[in-house]
């Protein structure tokens, strides 16, 4: 679709918009101000996104991805207490020193690599959470006036290319502003934000046009299953949008609800993209990407089956824990 269908609302927009498809995303956001009480006691001191999954914590998967999407500027927007997410990414010299000292080259290795090259680290605070919209806008002054994307390190997307990356290939096509997307079981509507789309093939990898967009709305209410996931291009205009503060569902400011304000004014798509999501801000979902990214790791795989497996038969024979386990 090209630009004429969507009409610009502002000179503001209209200023941006003949930079929608030039410009490329450089900086990421990543909102680490939740309070997370959906994993208390673990996030009473300890921020949600220093959760481990296998040997790395949330925060580092999500730079990781980024960093392979090209993004150079990580921007984090933190709250009091959160101060250990700045530290995984701070020069640790005792620890290289110790580890080079006694000949530990691979694990200086895994330290060192913790920030990628040339990658450039900024952080801001919200000093209260209002929301998800809040926190983004938050970041306004470290973003400046170009596309950025925003990363939620709770969702983690398993797959071959990395989800930012495909996301990248699509919007060096379509431009505008992009959002993951996924489909998720129609009970689970009021967890999510769920789209209303005007073309959806339905395919993997293909893209949605998206006429509108809902809050966690209930199972009857929701206009699809289709739900966004924690990654997003967004261009700087939606500050603009964000400043309004405007309270949507739970009282927060919702970025979805921003967003669904650019429908008509700028492109927003959706990106059926290929992978596998879990939400690791619910405990089913993190302990399943635990199982899941076990799996895939060389070393482990071959234990964590044979483990997982004896559970499960344990389990279906209905036997107490570790009766029959080795
Ligand atoms: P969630 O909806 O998962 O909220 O936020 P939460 O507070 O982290 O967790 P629960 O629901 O209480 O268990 C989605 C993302 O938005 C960030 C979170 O850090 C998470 O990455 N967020 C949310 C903020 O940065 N600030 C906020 O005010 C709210």
């Amino acid at each position: 679709m090209g630009p004429s269908a969507y009409p610009p609302i502002s000179a503001a927009f209209c200023f941006h918009w003949h930079n929608l498809m030039s410009t490329t995303v450089r900086k990421a956001v990543f909102p680490v101000a939740g309070l997370g009480t959906r994993f208390l006691p673990a996030t009473k001191v300890l921020p949600k996104e220093m959760l481990v999954v296998v040997d790395k914590p949330l925060i580092q998967y999500a730079v990781e991805e980024a960093a392979a999407a090209g993004i150079t500027e990580f921007i984090f927007v933190t709250s009091r207490g959160k101060t250990l997410v700045e530290d995984h990414f701070d020069h640790h010299e005792e620890l290289f020193e110790a580890l080079a000292g006694r000949g530990r080259l691979d694990e200086l290795e895994i330290v060192r690599s913790v920030v990628p090259d040339g990658a450039v680290f900024a952080a801001t605070r919200q000093a209260q959470p209002l929301g998800l919209g809040h926190a983004v806008w938050c970041a306004r002054d470290l973003v400046g006036d170009e596309p950025f994307a925003v990363i939620l390190p709770d969702d983690l997307v398993k797959s071959e290319t990395p989800c930012l990356q495909q996301m990248m290939d699509a919007y060096a096509d379509k431009g505008g502003n992009l959002v993951a997307v996924v489909d998720v079981p129609r009970e689970q509507t009021n967890r999510y934000g769920i789209l209303e789309t005007a073309s959806d093939d339905g395919g993997e990898g293909s893209l949605v046009e998206i006429t509108g967009l809902v809050e966690k709305p209930t199972p009857e209410e929701a206009p699809s299953t289709l739900s966004v996931i924690g990654r997003y291009i967004l261009q700087p205009d939606i500050f603009a949008l964000l400043e309004r503060g405007e309270r949507g569902a739970g009282g927060e400011i919702q970025l979805t609800d921003a967003m669904a304000r650019l429908i008509g004014a700028q492109p927003l798509h959706g990106l059926r993209y290929r992978g596998r999501r879990f939400d690791c801000g619910s405990k089913v979902g993190y302990v399943a990407a635990n199982a899941a990214f076990a799996l895939d790791t060389p070393d482990l795989s071959v234990r964590i089956e044979a483990e997982l497996r004896d559970l499960l038969e344990t389990a279906q024979r209905g036997a107490p824990d570790g009766a029959q386990g080795n």
